[in-house]
């Protein structure tokens, strides 16, 4: 389109630059009711913030990051996260109330609510190597919030943090003496990947923890506020702000070792004959116990379970709780366990070798609905069957770039492939690590004529028929269960 104004020629260009410049001074002069920060747009903050910004459209949202490349993933139609339902949500409020920038110090500036979500990988050096928490981004973003904030500040953790760190926290704010007054709440987030959008939507609990001083409380009442704009009164729920660390830990505590203990019965299952499905059938339908949780599996993954427990153990072992220690300390035992009594069925079931074997994974991501392969059981796999000289065929709808960089500079033959079928075609057998619904509805049929005999599955998560595929000549491995095979 051209618009004439005597000699002055106005292009497309020209009016999509004016249009932007007229949003950006009516969005400016748009005042809102709170300015709400986030640092670290990762696989939480980015989520939780849009949804903030989603359910309330009079707070200003801004989601900051020190990676630029992130931030502009987060600024493009290709988020860098991918969780069902979360597109929609963004682009709804992007540019609205909603911003990702890399403006740290401007956002801390601006900001009422400062929400911190950092990474809090575990410490690969020093003390506490391999079980503390590694805080160093935290405590970066701690001083930042020092150095530039010029009003007072309700500061939010995000970050699943060591009981306690509240505490330090604190002490970083206000060891100038300015007269800017902060108030530390710890609001963990119990949101799980693959259903991000859902479990934020509608919570099973928001839990707020704070100091039981005027100013704390008041701060919780904020923070409060905000949730209620969409979550039921009855769940959100206070405490004090140490129960509220150490909650976040003990739950994800709780699930992993729920996991492990279907998982360690699993392989008794494989000694005995019994089927782990019927036994986590009966054992799921006491009411006291619940269904949940109970499917056994090659292992959990993701960049949570091992690191919190991992953390809760240290933290076990710094207040000298060394049984304690011990009893979490099995849960990720039994989840190493797990993996490698996996990798040695293939073996066993393979001939005792797998060298020159060419395997498929089908699934790479740790669970189902994520790009995630943080800590994914296949990382595991991938290396040992390598290590044993295996071919390795990788297929995911949503992780192969992700895979690639885990595995990036081992030595052995790997390839990636989408397409499950391609995938397949000559392989000796599959594995299936994740459990994406679009292994269930495939034509094993047709992927069984492709492949090199005899044909094996390895079901790392169960989902597969298997009576169907051992009907169509398949050999097949389940977790926990009798093996259907061909062989006398
Ligand atoms: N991923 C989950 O499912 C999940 C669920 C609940 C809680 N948590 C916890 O939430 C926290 C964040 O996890 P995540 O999965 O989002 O991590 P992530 O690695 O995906 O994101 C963290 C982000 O913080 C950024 N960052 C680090 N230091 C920074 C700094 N100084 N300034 C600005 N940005 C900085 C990183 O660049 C990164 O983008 C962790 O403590 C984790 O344990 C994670």
């Amino acid at each position: 389109m051209k618009i004439t104004f005597g000699k002055i020629i106005l292009t497309d260009f020209h009016i999509f630059a004016l249009r932007f410049e007229f949003e950006q001074e009516a969005l400016e002069k748009m005042t809102f009711e709170k300015n709400i920060l986030c640092i670290g747009a990762g696989y939480v903050g980015g989520p939780t913030l849009a949804m903030i910004a989603y359910k309330c459209p009079r707070y200003k949202v801004t989601v900051v990051d020190i990676n630029p490349t992130r931030i502009a993933q987060w600024n493009s139609n290709e988020l860098p996260i991918y969780e069902p339902g979360l597109e929609e949500i963004v682009k709804t409020r992007r540019g609205k109330n909603l911003f990702f920038s890399t403006e740290i110090e401007k956002g801390i500036k601006e900001a009422d609510i400062i929400f911190v979500s950092v990474n809090t990988p575990t410490k690969t050096f020093g003390a506490g190597a391999g079980m503390a928490a590694d805080l160093q981004y935290w405590e970066k973003t701690a001083r930042q919030i020092r150095e530039n904030s010029e009003s007072d500040k309700i500061i939010v953790e995000k970050s699943t943090l060591p009981v306690k760190t509240a505490l330090a926290m604190k002490r970083i704010l206000t060891s100038t003496d300015d007269d800017i007054h902060y108030h530390v709440l710890s609001n963990p987030e119990f949101l799980a990947e693959g259903t991000a959008v859902r479990d934020l939507e509608n919570p099973d609990r928001v839990l707020i923890g704070s100091s039981e001083t005027p100013g704390g409380l008041k701060a919780r009442d904020e923070l409060v506020e905000i949730y209620a704009n969409w979550v039921p009164e009855e769940k959100i729920i206070t405490s004090n702000i140490w129960s509220s660390e150490l909650s976040k830990l003990v739950s994800n505590a709780f699930l992993a070792q729920r996991i492990s203990s279907i998982n360690a019965i699993s392989a008794l299952c494989e000694k005995t004959d019994a089927d782990i499905v019927e036994v986590a059938r009966a054992v799921g339908m006491d009411s006291r116990l619940g269904n949940k949780f109970l499917n056994a599996s090659v292992g959990f993954g993701g960049s949570c379970f091992k690191k919190d427990i991992l953390n809760l153990v240290y933290l076990c072992r710094y207040y000298g709780l060394e049984d304690v220690a011990e009893y979490w300390k099995g849960v990720v035992n039994i989840n190493e366990y797990q993996k490698e009594r996996f990798v040695l069925n293939m073996l066993g079931a393979m001939f005792n070798t797998l060298a020159g074997k060419k395997i498929c994974l089908f699934g790479f991501a740790f669970k189902a609905d994520t790009g995630d392969t943080r800590e994914s059981p296949a990382i595991f796999i991938s290396k040992r069957l390598m290590e044993e000289r295996a071919e390795l065929v990788i297929s995911d709808p949503k992780a192969l770039n992700n895979a690639m960089m885990d595995l990036e500079g081992l030595e052995g033959k790997v390839s990636y492939v989408e397409d499950p079928y391609k995938a397949a075609v000559d392989c000796d057998a599959i594995a299936v690590m994740t459990e994406w619904d679009l292994y269930t509805g495939l034509d094993y049929e047709k992927i069984y004529r492709s492949m090199a005999k005899p044909c094996f599955v390895f079901d790392g998560r169960n989902v597969l028929d298997h009576e169907r595929l051992f009907e169509i000549g398949f050999n097949v491995f389940p977790i926990g269960k009798p093996a259907r095979t061909h062989f006398n």
